[in-house]
């Protein structure tokens, strides 16, 4: 597996999962990534703590303009975009993920949607003119969630917008395959990050550590390091695909 030197680009990469995929692609993987965070000065201090190539951008997948400049940005700089990982997320919020479906707000829905799907959806129309220019392609992962699989009793808006991750995957895999075009849906389980484990408390924790076969919290370098795989030739001949990673708690 080689995925040496590739231009990658990891939406919401200044914590949790999106920033140990940066160290692992930087570090390990030898890529040249492109860390976001929606604050300039955060992305430059925690690109700081990655050893390797790292293009630390101000990034909010809700802003067209905000995208627009960093594709720029890094085409001027590196002349390429092999990688997109859409793996931004709405901070959790829990006055909304417990809500019943009948209750939640519109807006509430729509806030949601805007970042986890139609950031995914707003960042790879941009990439995509550029991987239709590559003689390689390139790959593009949709970071989804458990529920967009199986359903779940919470966190509706989330679930909503996590399944048309699954959606956009097929469709770029369809519409964009005979280009080499590759797309992957990864559909998490409980990975610890500040976003979840570390917002619990001890009950909750206990809860989520038993829903899966496995018996235990993935870790983010867990997820990173399927990421790495899909973005490499070993996954040539798959496009299109789901994969769980969630210690077999969603098995399909
Ligand atoms: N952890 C889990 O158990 C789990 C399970 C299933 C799915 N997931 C999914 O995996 C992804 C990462 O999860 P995580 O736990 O690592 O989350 P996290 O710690 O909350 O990190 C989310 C990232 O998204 C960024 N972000 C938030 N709003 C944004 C926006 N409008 N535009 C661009 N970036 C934005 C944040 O960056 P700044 O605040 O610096 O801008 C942050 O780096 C999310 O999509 C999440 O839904 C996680």
């Amino acid at each position: 597996m080689s995925i040496e030197g590739k231009v990658v680009i990891i939406t919401g990469s200044s914590r949790g999962i999106g920033f140990s995929t940066a160290k692992l692609f930087a570090e390990k993987h030898h890529c040249i990534v492109t860390l976001c965070s929606r604050d300039i000065k955060r992305s430059v201090r925690i690109s700081k703590k990655i050893k390797g190539n790292v293009f630390p951008v101000q990034l909010d997948v809700t802003k067209k303009s905000e995208i627009k400049m960093v594709i720029k940005a890094v085409i001027s700089k590196y002349g390429t975009i092999d990688v997109l990982i859409n793996n931004a997320g709405f901070p959790f919020d829990k006055n909304i993920w417990y809500k019943k479906f009948h209750q939640i707000d519109e807006n509430d829905f729509l806030n949601i949607l805007n970042v986890d799907l139609m950031g995914s959806v707003r960042m790879s129309q941009a990439v995509i003119p550029v991987m239709l220019k590559n003689r390689n392609g390139g790959v593009i992962i949709n970071i989804s969630s458990t529920p967009a699989v199986s359903g779940y009793h919470q966190g509706a808006a989330y679930t909503l917008a996590k399944s048309g991750n699954i959606a956009l995957t097929k469709h770029i895999s369809r519409e964009y395959g005979s280009n080499n075009i590759r797309s992957y849906t990864l559909a998490l389980g409980n990975i610890s990050t500040e976003a979840t484990y570390f917002s619990m408390n001890e009950k909750q924790r206990k809860i989520a550590e038993n829903e899966s076969p496995m018996k235990r919290w993935g870790r983010p370098e867990e997820v990173s390091t399927v990421a790495a795989s899909l973005a490499s030739n070993d996954f040539s001949f798959a496009t299109g695909n789901t994969i769980l990673v969630d210690g077999g708690f969603v098995m399909i």
